[in-house]
């Protein structure tokens, strides 16, 4: 059926601005690391894409090895994009990733001048995109020289196929550097992509008090900790869950007996707040203020729904951070 986007989306999302750039991200953004590979249904994957974009969800990240397998993510986005949201391009920012592996031999994963900028004209290709908005590196590489990598970003953007630069995964100290070497080359790094969650709160550990001095934007992965902080596993593990999946990320070693404990009792307080348990794992991500967007998975647009939840809620108090943070020491 043919698809209008819903004339109001814009009232319902809030916007944060990006460190110092001129770029604008909406406080919830979404990513297709699971659920839109060619193993997933494919009118689920549009309908979440078109809700989302509904609610004013106009950021859309991917990376090259999404899938799987690698790449149907980039190919089913492509697809969706050109049948739904081509129209709306001006109005989207999507983003791609190259550092993991995708081809075979010295030139399929890491850092490579060589493999970034060929892996970005695959992903164009496979997106049927003239330019992505950011591109990032997707790891740092030990054994190619930072200029290089950074190079070939700078590249990137010089040569049109990408707006701005990005990094993920790097450490503080690499952080430093490849902003240093961006901003020589007049390319501003102007955004990290960085685990951070209720179970996994690493970037609280010097990298935020870089991103603030430096300018930078933090947008959040797997906030939900891969759906650990939800209803998902409290009674088990589901068959269609991610951690029942053989091609999910997350295993089912990580839901410990501690861990299950630490949700139960967040579940506890979120009950007593009156919202959900995603609810207050996104709510406390959202009450940092080194965070310019949440980048959040979802396998249906119900849990979408639930999850967009947070819009309209004040970030915590310092008593409920400190209440969650006295669940997650014990
Ligand atoms: N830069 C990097 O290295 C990197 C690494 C990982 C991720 N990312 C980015 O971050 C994005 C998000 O990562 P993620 O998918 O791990 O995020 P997440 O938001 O932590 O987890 C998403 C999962 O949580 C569950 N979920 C979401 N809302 C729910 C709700 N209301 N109730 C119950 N369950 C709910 C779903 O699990 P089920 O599928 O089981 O239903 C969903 O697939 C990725 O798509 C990618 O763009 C980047």
């Amino acid at each position: 059926m043919h698809y209008l986007a819903a004339s109001d989306r814009y009232n319902k999302m809030v916007f944060r601005r990006c460190g110092d750039s001129g770029l604008k991200l909406p406080m919830i953004s979404l990513g297709l690391w699971h659920n839109f590979g060619d193993v997933d249904s494919k009118d689920t994957a549009r309908k979440i894409l078109l809700d989302a974009f509904d609610a004013g969800i106009n950021h859309f990240d991917l990376a090259n090895n999404y899938g799987p397998p690698p790449g149907s993510a980039e190919s089913t986005f492509g697809k969706i994009f050109k049948s739904d949201l081509a129209r709306y391009r001006d109005e989207l920012i999507i983003s791609t990733k190259a550092g993991y592996l995708m081809w075979p031999g010295p030139y399929g994963e890491w850092g490579s001048r060589k493999y970034l900028l060929s892996s970005l004209d695959q992903s164009l290709k496979r997106m049927d995109l003239d330019y992505v908005d950011i591109f990032y590196s997707h790891r740092y590489d030990p054994d190619t020289p930072l200029e290089e990598t950074m190079g070939a970003l700078t590249h990137a953007v010089k040569s049109g196929k990408a707006l701005y630069a990005g990094i993920s995964n790097y450490s503080p100290e690499h952080t430093l550097e490849a902003v240093r070497i961006l901003k020589e080359n007049k390319t501003p790094c102007i955004i990290h992509q960085v685990k951070f969650s209720l179970v996994q709160p690493e970037a609280n550990e010097g990298l935020a008090d870089i991103l603030d001095k430096e300018g930078i934007g933090c947008i959040a992965f797997s906030p939900l900790g891969q759906g650990i902080l939800t209803d998902r596993y409290i009674n088990g593990i589901p068959s269609d869950s991610r951690a029942a999946k053989s091609h999910g990320f997350l295993r089912k070693e990580q839901l410990t007996s501690t861990v299950m404990n630490q949700v139960n009792e967040l579940k506890h307080l979120s009950n007593k707040l009156g919202i959900s348990l995603a609810e207050l794992a996104l709510n406390w991500v959202k009450s940092h203020n080194f965070v310019t967007s949440i980048l959040l998975g979802v396998s249906s647009a119900d849990q979408l729904k639930q999850d967009l939840g947070i819009l309209h809620q004040d970030d915590f108090t310092e008593d409920i951070m400190n209440r969650i943070k006295t669940i997650m020491k014990n």
